[in-house]
């Protein structure tokens, strides 16, 4: 093989590689919670953030939740030790269903991104996230969907 076509292939396998891992990053942090659910009423254990990596106690940034009648998931955000948002994932463009990655939401369609506040970071949509109502005690977080 030429040393050319060497350094072209290794190349591709990088950059697949790269996209590989990328791609696997964002499937495993999706984790869909388990909730109760009583007069459009959401109630989501605290504990649902936490999970086990090699032994180690860490928290998860955000995780998902669905009720029954709506067409789109919740992303849950815990900002801090006290605060979090319940984000709609409906993108408030042409109504394509958000993907979370990290801190912030993106738009398979055509690319806008909302922050895990659910304001818009990037165009073509121009409104924030539906953003629901939630109140938390020191076990639970409850999200109102009226
Ligand atoms: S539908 Fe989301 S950016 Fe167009």
């Amino acid at each position: 093989m030429e040393r050319a076509t060497f350094i072209k292939n290794c190349g591709k396998l990088c950059l697949g590689s790269l996209i590989a891992a990328s791609l696997l990053e964002s499937c495993a942090g999706n984790y869909y919670a388990a909730t109760s659910v009583s007069n459009n009423l959401i109630q989501l254990k605290k504990t649902e953030f936490i999970q086990l990596k090699n032994g180690v106690e860490t928290y998860r940034k955000f995780v998902l939740i669905k009720a029954d009648h709506l067409q789109f998931p919740i992303c849950v955000y815990q900002i801090n030790q006290t605060e979090y948002t319940a984000l709609y994932m409906e993108c408030t463009h042409k109504s394509c269903e958000l993907t979370p990655h990290g801190d912030y939401l993106i738009c398979p369609c055509h690319g806008s991104e909302f922050s895990n506040a659910g304001k818009v970071q990037n165009p073509p949509a121009e409104a924030d996230l539906h953003n629901f109502k939630i109140k938390t005690d020191h076990e639970n977080i409850y999200i109102y969907l009226a």
